[in-house]
């Protein structure tokens, strides 16, 4: 991967752009044209659908949004390496094809999750806070299959299982966002357990009403919400639905190779200098 220089060699401090994980990401437009804008914190996302629905295409999206944001630390997880493989100089964490390092990978963050609480208990609060003492974690993970019924055998499978259905339920308050794809998350793939705990969830054309509903949730089909009334030739269109919600069709907004490889690059670059910039203050100060 080609990375734009850093700060030192160009002379030049590079501008952020002052994006906040606060602030809602903005996902498409609606069936009447008007934006849509999803929140991100506090809040766990689901994205499923048929082969070429657009799921990999929407994570690149979101994490590119992340990306930019200057208060949200990413850890990537993607089996086939080149679909957010791009994002991997912006990453502090990238894990390929390699479930025992998913595993690891998953403890830390539940070891830094429990800190988190340790910390928050510390100063009587009970939840994460814009410009807090930490930065949120975006845990992106692309075919959550690969990792949960693919390779390995069963008792890391349910392992990786496990630990990503504690984040999920408990990483939330403490600024730790998970967002999974997978093409039909049935509980083969994921517990339903781990399946109720995303607030929000896409589900881009699926092969049949009863994929749709395990995506958005029991009996949205027959009320008249199915992604399989997606046209397949409509890639990036789906249903997004919140807790509690009714399933809007939403068509995601879309980043070609070259936006991505853009946006990524300049991302490197910034998250690069400030982490320069953030560690000579620190050792200014211990001088
Ligand atoms: N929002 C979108 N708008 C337009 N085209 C899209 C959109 N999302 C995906 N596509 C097209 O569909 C193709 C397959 O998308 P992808 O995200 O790889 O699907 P999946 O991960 O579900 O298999 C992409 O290469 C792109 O050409
Ligand atoms: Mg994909």
């Amino acid at each position: 991967m080609t990375t734009t220089r850093p700060a030192a060699d160009t002379g030049t401090v590079p501008v952020g752009t002052l994006m906040s994980i606060f602030d809602p990401l903005f996902l498409g437009i609606d069936e009447f044209g008007q934006p849509v804008y999803l929140p991100l914190i506090y809040r766990n996302m689901l994205i499923g659908g048929e082969p070429g629905a657009g799921k990999s295409s929407l994570l690149n999206t979101i994490v590119g949004h992340a990306a930019l944001c200057d208060d949200v630390r990413l850890c990537l997880l993607d089996g086939k390496l080149v679909e957010l493989g791009l994002y991997e100089g912006s990453a502090d964490v990238f894990v390929g094809p390699d479930l025992d390092l998913a595993i690891l990978t998953l403890e830390r963050l539940q070891t830094v999750m429990d800190n988190r609480y340790a910390f928050l208990r510390s100063v009587n609060r009970q939840k994460f806070l814009p410009r807090d003492a930490f930065d949120a974690i975006l845990v992106a993970i692309d075919e959550i299959a690969y990792f949960s019924a693919t390779v390995g055998d069963k008792k890391d499978q349910e392992r990786f299982m496990a630990l990503l259905r504690d984040l999920t339920a408990r990483g939330r308050a403490v600024g730790i966002i998970v967002v999974a794809a997978t093409q039909r998350p049935s509980s083969d793939i994921i517990l339903p357990s781990l399946r109720a705990l995303f607030a929000w969830r896409f589900a881009g054309r699926c092969t049949d009403d009863v994929s749709s509903d395990i995506v958005l949730g029991h009996g949205w089909a027959k009320r008249g919400y199915s992604a399989n009334t997606v046209d397949p030739n409509n890639q990036g269109c789906g249903y997004l639905i919140a807790e509690g919600g009714i399933p809007a069709l939403v068509k995601a907004c879309f980043m070609t190779n070259a936006d991505i490889i853009r946006v990524a690059n300049y991302a490197a670059w910034v998250r690069r200098s400030s982490t320069e910039t953030r560690l000579t203050t620190e050792l200014r100060a211990a001088a």
